[in-house]
């Protein structure tokens, strides 16, 4: 592991613009699109999905800009773990690397739920239906309560999981052309739904564009917009990997905004552009399927089915990559702090031969399986949202701070607008928290008091 940040440290600076975008659209494309664009129209928004994705992305832009501030300062790993931690003391820190715990975890169990249900539908193309006891959630949530389903457990998931945390321990890496390979094939199959899909909506499908509130908070209406744009918010984590590179690009002032607005922009039109497909074709209340998408292609005809075959595979590959990002960085995150004594020591262990925190990814595959095997794919989209956004809100406010308390520091990227930029970040991510279920709320609570244990016993066994 030292010697991979060494070796980061040591890398020319190489990364152009279209460098960090491609990286960025890597990382950022995955189960989102694939899986929650109809699950929040269905449940939510509707057709107006479309105006969440597009205030998800407002909120993400602002972090982004703060992100990078601070990754071209810092020279630890542990991403805003390591921010936060410098900025607003080891308490805060840590439970911003406790929150970020569940967004790498839970994310990579979210991306492993959505290529499971993609792999689902391929095999039902193919004519070879996988059975639905062993493929699905046993878990579902109704009425804020966990219910079963009727499945025993969802084990492509726990496949996939397995495969990328074998891959990672060996210390397998994205090359550059991989992910070129990998960025092509997941937006060519988008566009192309988009584009066949285009000829087959019905327009009419889109009034009303809003759908009126049914009386409940957050169930359609503009408090259901707002919801949803706080659970899509999910669809665009993995941004914060441009962010992260800010020392490895040629020109960091210039080329990490275009890298991070440029890839939230890209992903942004494709978002919009597969919202808008899907209910146009299929009735938005029919979208709460594992996999939409091919469900969309599907109701085009009979003629498309090698289109959904394609869909289905497109998925599968883009999916497993992102799931790769999320299971390389939550190690790391354990390795920084196991650096400062708050994780215990294993976790900052390297493997002798293959370089990588071996520990520390085993147990974060570990854990992803477990949740990959249980919960459904909405309740995990909530509860990576809502940890992810306080820890964003934390790196926020950590530019502010550091900005008084360490003038000095060289800053290779600077967040333009202080303090504005900051703090629209920090109030839109607020807002989007205010519009999650409370029932999220309820599980992010129970999160940070086991964070806040953990915590004092490890800072107790330390000073005995
Ligand atoms: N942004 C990633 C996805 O949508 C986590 O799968």
């Amino acid at each position: 592991m030292r010697a991979e940040q060494e070796a980061a440290r040591g890398l020319l600076p190489a990364l152009g613009p279209v460098q960090l975008v491609l990286l960025g659209v890597g990382c950022i494309i995955g189960a989102g699109i694939f899986v929650i664009t109809g699950s929040a129209a269905a449940q939510y928004a509707g057709p107006a999905v479309v105006i969440s994705f597009l205030l998800a992305a407002l909120a993400c832009a602002c972090v982004g800009l703060c992100y990078a501030e601070l990754a071209a300062m810092s020279q630890e790993s542990g991403g805003a773990y390591s921010y936060t931690r410098d900025a607003l003391g080891p308490l805060l820190g840590w439970l911003v690397g406790w929150n970020l715990i569940m967004e790498y975890l839970g994310a990579a169990a979210f991306v492993a739920v959505g290529w499971s249900g993609y792999l689902t539908a391929l095999f039902a193309t193919l004519g070879m239906p996988l059975p639905h006891e062993l493929s699905a959630a046993p878990l579902a949530v109704k009425d804020g309560a966990l219910v079963a389903t009727g499945a025993i457990i969802n084990l492509p998931a726990i496949f996939i999981v397995g495969l990328v945390t074998f891959l990672a321990v060996i210390g397998v890496r994205r090359s550059a052309w991989a992910n070129t390979a990998v960025v092509i094939t997941k937006v060519a199959v988008i566009l192309v739904v988009i584009a066949v899909g285009a000829f087959h909506v019905n327009p009419d499908q889109w009034t009303p564009f809003v759908p009126a509130n049914t009386g409940e908070f957050g169930h359609y209406g503009i408090t259901g917009v707002l919801r949803a744009a706080a659970v899509v918010f999910i669809a665009y984590i993995g941004f914060d990997a441009v962010a992260t590179t800010a020392l490895e690009a040629r020109n960091p002032q210039r080329d990490v905004p275009i890298g991070i607005l440029g890839s939230l922009v890209v992903c942004t039109v494709l978002y919009i552009g597969m919202a808008l497909v899907l209910t146009g074709i299929v009735p938005y209340a029919e979208l709460n399927v594992p996999h939409p998408v091919a469900l969309a292609v599907e109701r085009m005809g009979p003629s498309w089915v090698w289109l959904e075959s394609l869909v289905s595979l497109g998925a599968v590959a883009g999916l497993t990559s992102v799931a790769l990002v999320l299971l390389l960085a939550q190690p790391r995150v354990f390795y920084a702090m196991a650096q400062h004594g708050i994780m215990p020591a294993i976790f900052g262990k390297v493997h002798k031969t293959w370089r990588t925190p071996h520990v520390g990814t085993l147990i974060t595959g570990g854990a992803a399986m477990v949740l990959a095997s249980l919960f459904p794919i909405d309740l995990l989209a909530e509860l990576v949202s809502i940890g992810t956004l306080v820890a964003f809100m934390a790196v926020s406010a950590s530019v502010l701070v550091l900005r008084r308390t360490r003038p000095d520091v060289p800053r290779p990227f600077r967040t333009p607008l202080v303090p504005i930029i900051p703090v629209i970040s920090i109030l839109t991510c607020a807002g989007l928290m205010y519009y999650l279920p409370g029932d999220t709320w309820a599980r992010l609570v129970i999160w940070l008091a086991l964070g806040l244990i953990v915590y004092f016993f490890r800072r107790n066994k330390a000073k005995a």
